[in-house]
């Protein structure tokens, strides 16, 4: 979907679908000179980051396997919980792996500080963080992240894989909603 399908939610577009393919051919091409020498194992965070896993693996210039967990720190509103709950495990294993985090946002960081640290605790070799996008709250916590999309203002967005209550994911870019969307 796209601007014109938004039946008036759509405050402002905040990334063009064009620049998030630019910037995912940077961060490819990062990932690519990092691990030149190793396999990686990509691990997407559901469902957000469904899209980015999709753009970003399919620019490697190799096969690389694919894992997908689910957790859970928000529930339907837009403040973290500070609570992670895995809802999908891994399927594979992670000992002497090399595993690349692929997400589509870092607000707090709870998110992302937990699961690396998780997974690190299984046994990976290495346990690095690629995301889209990053808002300023981030950089308050602990979270080492190797590859950034964008740094964004602390808004609350939607598109390309972000949802509010699990809406606006298959939008093309990303945007901000109208307030009135927030409130019924
Ligand atoms: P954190 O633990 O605060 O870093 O939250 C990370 C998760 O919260 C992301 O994976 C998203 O699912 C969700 N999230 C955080 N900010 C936004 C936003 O602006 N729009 C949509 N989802 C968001
Ligand atoms: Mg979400």
């Amino acid at each position: 979907m796209d601007a014109g399908d938004m039946d008036g939610d759509l405050a402002q577009v905040l990334i063009t679908e064009e620049e998030i393919a630019s910037r995912l051919d940077a961060m490819a091409a990062q990932i690519e000179a990092d691990y030149a020498d190793k396999d990686v194992l990509l691990v997407g965070v559901l469902k957000g980051a469904v899209y980015v896993m999709a753009d970003l693996s399919r620019r490697l210039h190799r096969s690389v396997p694919m894992d997908w967990m689910a957790v859970s720190s928000y529930g339907s509103g837009t403040k973290s919980s500070g609570v992670v709950r895995i809802l999908k495990d891994l399927d594979a294993d992670l000992t002497g792996r090399h595993v690349l985090i692929v997400e589509d946002i870092i607000d707090s960081g709870l998110t992302l500080s937990w699961l690396a640290g998780n997974l690190s605790s299984r046994g990976a070799a290495s346990v690095r963080i690629a995301t889209l996008l990053r808002k300023p709250e981030a950089l308050k916590v602990e979270v080492d992240v190797s590859y950034v999309g964008f740094d964004i203002p602390n808004e609350f967005v939607v598109g390309y894989g972000l949802d509010y209550a699990e809406r606006y994911r298959n939008l093309s870019f990303i945007g901000t909603l109208r307030p009135e969307v927030y409130h019924h």
